[in-house]
C-alpha cells in the first residue's frame, strides 16, 4: 500500500466556482469594476442585535453543548411558529448545525446511508446534496417534478424555494412528495434556507400543519440563518422535525464533535428572537430584485420561476456559457445553470446579493 492510496474521501467533482475563473478575471477587468452576482453571499451588515449578543458571550472557556442551549432551542421553535406558522414542535427536537452546508454534506452519512442506497435530489439542485451522497458512497438520482423516488431510496431532498430556480412547492406538492417518500421508506429532508424570501409566492415549510398533518415521522427541516439574518460568516443553522431522527443525529454529532461554538449559539438565539431585521433584509433584496428583473427583461432575457428565494433564473435559450461570456463582457459575473444539473444548460443564475451601488451599475450596463 502506498500513501497515494490514502485519499481524503471519495473522488468529488471539481469545485464549481473554480471553473469560472476565466470569466471572473474578464469581468474584473471592467474599467468600472466587477459586479459579482455569481455567489449568494450576504453583503449587508450583521444586525446590531446579533453583534451585541455575540459580544456579550466572549468569555466561554468550557465546551458548548452539541444540542445547543435551551434558550436557542426555544428561540428556534418560536421563530418557526411566528414566521412560518409551524406549530406543535418540541424545542428539544431542535439541533444547531455549523451552518447548513455541513449538515447537507454529512446528513446521508449521519443517517447511516451508504453503498447500495439511493439519495434522491431535485433535478436542478444545490450541488452539496450530490456531494453528501458521494461522501456516503450512495447513488444519486435526480428526480423530475412530481416523480416518485425509485426503490432503494433512503433520503429525499426537497428545496423550496429552490436554489437555483426560485421555484416553490405548493402545500399540495409538498404533501405528495412526502407521501411518495414515505411509500419508498425514505426520510424527507427539506432544505428551507430561503423560506423567508417569498416574492410572488408564499413558501411553506414541510413542517407546516397543512403539509404534515399530525405526523412528523421521517421529516426533517433544515434551516439556515446565513441569508435571512446575514450570518453566513457565523455559520449558524439548525435542523428540526422528527424527534427520534433528531435525537439520533444528536448522538452521532456528539461523538463527532460537530458542535456550534457557544458565542455563535448566543448570536443565533438573538437573531431568532428578532423578526424586524428579517423583514428589513427582505425589503432590501426585494428592491434589488425589482431593479435587476426589469433590466434583464428589457435586455431580452426571460426570467423563469424565481417567485421566491435569492436568485433570478434567467435564459435567452442559448448555451449557459455563451450567456456567461455576454455578462462577463459587461463586467458582470453570474453562475452558469450547469452548476446545478444538466437541466440548467441554457440558464444562468443571478444573485441579489450585491450592494445597491453595484446593482445600479449592473442595470446601467444592461441597458
Ligand atoms: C439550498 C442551499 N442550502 C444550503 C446552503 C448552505 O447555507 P449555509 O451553509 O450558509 O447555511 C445554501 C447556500 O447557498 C443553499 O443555497
Amino acid at each position: 500500500m502506498t500513501l497515494e492510496a490514502t485519499r481524503p474521501g471519495p473522488r468529488l467533482p471539481d469545485f464549481p466556482w473554480d471553473t469560472i475563473a476565466t470569466q471572473a478575471a474578464h469581468a474584473r477587468s471592467h474599467p468600472d469594476g466587477v459586479v459579482d452576482l455569481s455567489v449568494g453571499t450576504p453583503i449587508d451588515p450583521v444586525p446590531e442585535v446579533v453583534q451585541r449578543a455575540l459580544g456579550d458571550v466572549s468569555d466561554q472557556p468550557g465546551y458548548p453543548a452539541t444540542h445547543g442551549t435551551p434558550a436557542l432551542r426555544v428561540a428556534a421553535e418560536g421563530a418557526l411558529e411566528r414566521r412560518f406558522g409551524v406549530t406543535g414542535l418540541d424545542p428539544d427536537a431542535v439541533l444547531p448545525t455549523i451552518g447548513s452546508k455541513e449538515l447537507v454534506a454529512w446528513l446521508p452519512t449521519l443517517l447511516g446511508i451508504g453503498p447500495g442506497d439511493v439519495v434522491a435530489i431535485p433535478e436542478l439542485a444545490y450541488p452539496t446534496y450530490e456531494v453528501g451522497a458521494q461522501l456516503a458512497g450512495a447513488e444519486v438520482v435526480r428526480l423530475a417534478d412530481g416523480a416518485a423516488p425509485p426503490a432503494g431510496t433512503r433520503l429525499v431532498w426537497l428545496n423550496s424555494p429552490s436554489n437555483p430556480t426560485g421555484r416553490t412547492l405548493s402545500p399540495d406538492a409538498l404533501v405528495a412528495a412526502v407521501a411518495a417518500a414515505r411509500e419508498a421508506g425514505a426520510v424527507v429532508a427539506s432544505d428551507e434556507c430561503y423560506l423567508a424570501l417569498g416574492w410572488e409566492a408564499e413558501p411553506v415549510s414541510v413542517l407546516h400543519p397543512s403539509v404534515r398533518g399530525e405526523r412528523l415521522d421521517g421529516l426533517l427541516a433544515v434551516h439556515s440563518l446565513s441569508k435571512s439574518s446575514n450570518l453566513a460568516g457565523y455559520r449558524a443553522g439548525f435542523v428540526t422535525g422528527d424527534p427520534q431522527l433528531v435525537r439520533g443525529l444528536l448522538e452521532v454529532r456528539k461523538h463527532a464533535g460537530m458542535i456550534m461554538p457557544r458565542p455563535v449559539q448566543a448570536a443565533m438565539t438573538a437573531a431568532l428572537l428578532d423578526d424586524e431585521h428579517v423583514s428589513a433584509q427582505k425589503a432590501l433584496y426585494g428592491r434589488r430584485r425589482a431593479q435587476l428583473k426589469r433590466a434583464l427583461l428589457t435586455a431580452g432575457f426571460r426570467v423563469d420561476h424565481s417567485e421566491a428565494g435569492l436568485y433570478l433564473w434567467v435564459s435567452r435559450d442559448e448555451d449557459a456559457w455563451t450567456t456567461l461570456d455576454w455578462f462577463a463582457d459587461r463586467g458582470i459575473l453570474v453562475a452558469p445553470g450547469t452548476f446545478y444539473g444538466p437541466g440548467g444548460a441554457q440558464h444562468v443564475r443571478i444573485s441579489l446579493t450585491a450592494p445597491d451601488e453595484r446593482v445600479t451599475a449592473a442595470v446601467a450596463r444592461l441597458s
